[in-house]
């Protein structure tokens, strides 16, 4: 059984119309309720594609990674995921470029380190943060993981930017239960937890995902290929999952988006830096899976107990 009741909304890709109305601007008022690939970011007012695009060692192509982000930005994938740890500032510089020119139709994200998490210091990361992103404002700034600093430091200067309109929203991520309830009472107004979530590490569905949903807070889905480690089609549960990728038409990609984004408040970040790939992954928005594909995937796939939240 799913460790989670499970509520599928069928994906089918957005009309151009619908398209063309997301792409005026993230916060306008005229938006759609609702669009299929397009979902409400838990409660802030804004329309996110469950599929994002992830940006860490995207320097190690440049130009490739550039191209890809555009591509998925073209097709509607409109969450981009960075943070000042990757690359040390470069993967900001390239997301800069790659967002030159269509800033007010993505929905930017990125993260300050724990170690950068005092109010002063979080304060000056998010400013160099924008200024290597070249735009005056994040959509979402995230503490990448914790560690020793006060959370009240860090949530303090995440309303200081809040207000001074540096960022709209703030999260966490690598969050534990005990972790999120801390946070919760420091602020409920936390935007969402971003954690780590692929086929073969289904922990947050124990608890962490649970709790979420109680206090409709998204989760973004980290690794969601498993940073490398994505099932084996030759062997163990790889071969099963094929075999139903193949029924469905889809790919075994596709198929781990859609069942990693099955709940409205997940969502997804793949980092690719091809325009195939992302091309691939975005055409996960429109696969629709059942609730027997989504038990069928739960038994070659089932979650597992963890004694502390996996983080990369
Ligand atoms: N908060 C955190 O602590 C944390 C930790 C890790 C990651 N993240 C975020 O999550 C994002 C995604 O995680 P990740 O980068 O670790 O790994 P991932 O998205 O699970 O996997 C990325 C790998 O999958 C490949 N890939 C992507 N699409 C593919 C496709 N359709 N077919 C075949 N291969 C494909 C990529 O290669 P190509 O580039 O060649 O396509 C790359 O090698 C990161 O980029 C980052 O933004 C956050």
């Amino acid at each position: 059984m799913p460790a989670f009741q499970v509520n599928i909304r069928p994906s089918r890709p957005a009309s151009e119309a619908q398209r063309a109305s997301i792409k005026k601007s993230l916060y306008s008022d005229d938006y759609p309720s609702s669009v299929s690939c397009m979902r409400k970011f838990g409660s802030l007012n804004v329309m996110v594609s469950k599929i994002g695009l992830g940006t860490w060692m995207i320097e190690k192509d440049p130009s490739g990674s550039i191209r890809a982000l555009r591509a998925g930005l073209d097709l509607g994938l409109n969450h981009i995921d960075t943070a000042e740890m990757y690359g040390s500032g470069e993967a900001e510089r390239l997301v800069a470029k790659a967002i030159n020119g269509r800033r007010e139709s993505v929905f930017l994200a990125s993260k300050v380190l724990p170690s950068n998490a005092s109010f002063a210091d979080t304060i000056r990361a998010c400013e160099q943060t924008l200024s290597r992103l070249g735009t005056d404002h994040l959509d979402l700034y995230l503490l990448h993981w914790r560690e020793t600093i006060a959370l009240e430091e860090t949530f303090g200067a995440f309303e200081k930017l809040r207000m001074q309109g540096k960022i709209r929203a703030f999260g966490v991520s690598n969050f534990d239960v005990k972790d999120l309830e801390e946070a919760w009472k420091l602020s409920p107004e936390i935007a969402c937890n971003q954690v780590l979530y692929h086929l073969k590490e289904r922990a947050i569905e124990k608890s962490v995902f649970p709790w979420c949903v109680e206090h409709n807070i998204p989760v973004v889905a980290y690794s969601p290929f498993g940073a490398g480690d994505f099932p084996d089609k030759t062997r163990g549960p790889g071969k099963a999952f094929v075999a139903l990728v193949k029924k469905l038409g889809a790919t075994p990609r596709q198929l781990a988006l859609s069942f990693l984004t099955r709940h409205p408040l997940l969502f997804a970040i793949p980092k690719s830096s091809s325009v195939t790939h992302v091309k691939e992954n975005a055409a996960a928005e429109m696969l629709e899976i059942s609730q027997t594909d989504i038990a069928a995937i739960d038994e070659m796939f089932p979650v597992q107990e963890k004694s502390s939240l996996p983080m990369l």
